[in-house]
């Protein structure tokens, strides 16, 4: 039997993406390395990663492309896959939120809260940002769009079914207080309470009905089950919950930790314990919420066209490099900036001149000195003495952090112990010694210290870098079986191994010329898209589609503020054979007084929607930019009705 301790630990399950940039490689490469260091301490490890591939984002990227909604998540699974092969993550398995084993579970784990009594049918009025597939009540708006993108939201209103998460408000907040490892870093875990907790949770709309691309609900299938509910649920499906077989589930749950990003730490809080609570089951020790990688102080984003691409680097620099950088650079938890410059400066610096150096001058000496065969006579001094007590003091500090997830922490600590190795060999001058036949022995001694140093540092290189250990241990003459544990033991470095001088491990790069590539192939790439927009102009319509919108000038007769909100404009319009009234977000531009007497332009074949309570029959169009807004208006004089076309 198999009685190692178990620890699973899982990322996000990402959105197809044809774009996946270096930002996107973040929580994976993370969660890799401490997989890949609970691995080497002897754990029974479970890394799970995936494709959240429902929804009305996906259903209309789809759309777009003229393909099916599968044929669509298909494509870009493949490269997602290949992604991270390249990248060297080594996850147990990968989930696909379209596998079938996963739907069938997931319309089990709907059905049982149905039959609880957890999940009940209504009505949801409220607004949606499709992008981040997230309600939204008018309240938490900002200026009227998505408080978490920024990004504009849609009115929705349509037969739902709720999950009572409001049930689960007391029982959250005495989990979150009384396990404080559960949100990390800290500072998310106020902001859990704080901003979300303690105002009242609101019960969740968890089906949709004004698209298809999703997991039905088995007893009312005009509906589909929400994507974050079927998202989170990837979690359990993905070891077996609801299938015949789920003795993976019965092992490995629940999950040691989820890493995510901040953004979604609210869904992983929140929405996926209460759900947890409701089936009875217990809830991830942690979940952490790590920082973002920004450029030029945004998010990167295939929006704004800001985009570094991760396939590019690696192929560049390596997987390792890339690997080192992203660990290393940004404390894990903070945001943290990427450029191409940092990521050269960081391979020159400590990759090339630091942990480089030390290897190929140590191999280089042992060639030159002692025909690169270890003298089984080797002469200490205090030196060795401070340097082996330095090196032994290493693992538990590593241990320490990586038990944290403090990556960056972890890397510093090592790089510490190479740069005083690098000032040891100038300290100790082995090549003057060789000069002295009678300091052979003292020689010896030097370059003992300093190959079993370079041992132990490569042992612990290993989850964070998994190609550059095994280099190393080619170069200095030892086997590929070394264990963690053995980095804790001084002085195994065997007498007689021989080392092998070998490529260079981290060549150095010329930062000005490297620049300048890297720059012109972006700009490439841009003029290679807006090449592409010019042969296929795929967002244009034609003069039928834009006959369907219809739009008449419009006579503001009354205006007033919707109640209960700063942002909405009550319009009653003349219509010429009509009045209608029209619900605008234009109450922070212009004043009830201000409207009055305005012609406008109207759309009047919208579908009727309610906004705040308020029936709105139509909208009114306006210009904007930034934060200015002002509304499209006639120029010159013609009667209310007039049809624009
Ligand atoms: O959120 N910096 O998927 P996703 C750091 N499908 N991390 C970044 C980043 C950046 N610039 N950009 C993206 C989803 N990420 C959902 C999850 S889980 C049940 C469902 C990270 O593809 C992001 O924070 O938008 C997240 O951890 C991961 O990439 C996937 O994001
Ligand atoms: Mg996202």
């Amino acid at each position: 039997m198999d009685n190692r301790k178990t620890y699973y630990i899982t990322t996000p399950i990402y959105y197809p993406s044809d774009n996946l940039h270096i930002g996107h490689s973040y929580t994976t490469v993370a969660a890799d390395a401490e997989a890949r260091y609970r691995r080497l301490r002897g754990y029974d490890v479970m890394f799970l990663t995936g494709t959240d591939e429902h929804g009305l984002k996906i259903q209309r990227k789809a759309e777009e492309a003229g393909i099916s909604a599968q044929e669509y998540v298909d494509r870009i699974v493949a490269n997602i896959k290949k992604l991270w092969k390249i990248l060297d993550v080594s996850n147990d398995k990968f989930i696909r939120t379209t596998d079938d084993f996963h739907v069938k579970a997931v319309q089990k784990i709907f059905e049982e809260l149905y039959k609880k009594g957890d999940i009940y049918k209504s009505e949801y009025e409220g607004w949606y940002c499709t992008p981040c597939e997230s309600f939204w009540t008018e309240s938490q708006l900002q200026d009227g769009n998505c408080p978490d993108c920024g990004r504009k939201v849609e009115l929705t209103k349509e037969e739902s079914y709720f999950f009572r998460l409001s049930k689960y408000q007391d029982r959250l907040i005495e989990h979150i207080e009384n396990n404080p490892d559960f949100i990390q870093p800290e500072s998310r875990k106020n902001e859990m309470i704080n901003n979300f907790l303690r105002p009242g949770l609101e019960d969740l709309c968890v089906s949709r009905t004004t698209f298809n691309w999703g997991i039905p609900v088995t007893f009312d299938d005009k509906h589909v089950i929400y994507v974050w509910v079927d998202a989170l649920s990837n979690y359990i499906t993905a070891l077996g919950y609801n299938q015949e077989d789920d003795s993976d589930f019965r092992k490995y749950w629940p999950a040691q930790v989820h890493l995510v990003g901040k953004e979604i730490v609210r869904f992983h809080t929140i929405i996926w314990p209460a759900i947890l609570m409701a089936l009875d089951l217990p809830l991830p020790k942690q979940v952490f919420g790590h920082g973002w990688l920004l450029l030029d102080g945004g998010k990167m984003s295939k929006s704004k066209g800001n985009v570094i691409d991760p396939v590019v680097l690696v192929d560049k620099y390596g997987s390792d490099a890339i690997r080192y950088f992203l660990l290393r650079e940004v404390p894990f938890g903070s945001d943290g900036l990427f450029s191409n410059e940092a990521l050269i400066n960081r391979i020159n610096s400590d990759l090339a001149n630091d942990l480089g150096n030390l290897v190929s001058r140590t191999v280089t000496m042992q060639e030159r000195f002692f025909g690169g065969v270890m003298p089984e006579k080797h002469e200490k001094n205090a030196i060795d003495e401070e340097i082996r007590e330095y090196m032994l003091s290493l693992v538990p500090v590593v241990e320490g952090y990586m038990d944290k997830l403090q990556f960056s922490n972890a890397l510093a600590e090592i790089w510490k112990r190479v740069s005083r190795l690098n000032k040891y060999i100038d300290e100790t001058t082995p090549w003057l010694l060789a000069k002295d036949e009678t300091k052979k022995d003292r020689l010896a001694g030097v370059m003992f210290t300093l190959l079993e140093s370079i041992r132990i540092v490569s042992i612990l290189l290993q989850p964070f870098m998994p190609a550059t250990p095994l280099k190393i241990w080619k170069q200095i003459g030892i086997g590929s079986n070394n264990s963690w544990d053995s980095a804790k033991e001084w002085g195994l470095y065997p007498t007689g191994a021989k080392v092998l001088r070998g490529e260079i491990l981290f060549p150095r790069i010329d930062v000005a010329k490297e620049l300048a590539a890297l720059e012109a192939m972006n700009e490439k790439k841009n003029e290679k898209k807006e090449e592409k927009k010019e042969e296929e102009p795929d967002n244009l319509i034609t003069i039928d589609e834009f006959a369907k919108v219809e739009m008449k000038v419009a006579l503001v007769e009354e205006a007033s503020v919707v109640e209960g909100s700063d942002k909405l404009l009550l319009l009653k319009l003349d219509l010429g054979n009509e009045k209608r009234q029209v619900v605008s977000g234009i109450a922070k531009y212009y004043t009830p007084e201000e409207m009055v007497g305005k012609k406008v332009v109207c759309v009047t074949n919208l579908k009727p929607a309610v906004l705040r309570g308020v029936v709105s029959e139509g909208m009114i169009l306006a210009a904007t930019k930034g934060k200015k807004l002002t509304l499209v208006t006639i120029d010159g004089d013609l009667p209310a009705g007039s049809k624009i076309s």
